[in-house]
């Protein structure tokens, strides 16, 4: 039995003020009624701050990229180590924004995750297809693109991994895949797990992102192998979030 999970991804929004206060909110609205896991992924100058709002609290914390170094010269960059230093939990690698406009690519991926995982972290490595892709019903080798350089890494621990299926036509956008489409995917990516590690396939949590809000999580978790939500926009209102929390 899978654990449900929703990650909330803030992006580069909000300001101390705003982020102290939805830490605040959130914090306060969950309760015994919602048996997921949660997390909230915050821009790295919030983490600090989440650290201290959140203390032993259940949402747990969470950076949208690391470095795949371990230190040195690396102007601008943020370690694993130091991201554990500050309590964080999980670690988004690879969204189709830091793929798309930062040129980030898979084989530096893997090496993200590596050193996300040596130092405690667990990343959520995010894949989906662009419009133009999923257009030209090329899909699932696209996603098989992007996944077989992590699979088939000795390095890579699959047990301490979540995976994330956000179609990047989807994200922002409104336009949700639908529960079955997303789904097939899902099913799709398990089954490429199956074939590298039959034991961790059915373990492995494998989220679903794109324009998930109050009104559509429920038909989306319910599916076989959506195991919980990465949600954007609506993670940065409270009251959405919770909301989605509630229905994982
Ligand atoms: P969205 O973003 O929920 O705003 O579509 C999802 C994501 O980028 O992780």
């Amino acid at each position: 039995m899978r654990q449900a999970l929703v990650i909330g991804n803030w992006k580069m929004n909000g300001s101390l003020q705003q982020s102290s206060e939805l830490l605040h909110t959130i914090d306060s609205a969950i309760n015994d009624k919602i048996s997921a896991e949660i997390g909230v992924c915050v821009p790295f100058v919030y983490i600090d701050l989440a650290r201290r709002v959140l203390g032993s609290s259940k949402l747990k914390t969470g950076a949208q990229t690391l470095s795949e170094f371990k230190s040195g010269a690396y102007t601008g960059e943020v370690s694993a180590d130091m991201l554990t230093e500050f309590d964080c939990h999980w670690v988004l690698v690879g969204h189709s924004e830091r793929r798309q406009l930062f040129s980030e690519k898979n084989a530096a991926l893997v090496l993200k995750v590596i050193a996300a995982q040596k130092a405690g972290l667990t990343p959520v490595y995010c894949v989906g297809e662009t419009e133009a892709e999923y257009k030209a019903g090329d899909r699932f080798k696209v996603i098989d693109g992007q996944l077989q350089g992590l699979l088939t890494n000795k390095e890579v621990d699959l047990k301490m991994l979540v995976l994330a299926y956000e179609p990047v036509w989807a994200i922002g956008t409104g336009m949700t895949a639908s529960p079955e489409d997303a789904q097939e995917v899902h099913a799709f990516i398990r089954e490429l797990i199956k074939n590298k590690a039959e034991s961790t396939a059915d373990k492995i949590r494998i989220l679903y992102g794109g324009s998930v809000n109050a009104n559509n999580a429920a038909s989306l978790f319910v599916q076989q192998d959506i195991d919980g939500g990465l949600i954007g926009g609506a993670s940065l209102d409270a009251k959405a979030f919770i909301s989605i929390c509630q229905k994982a």
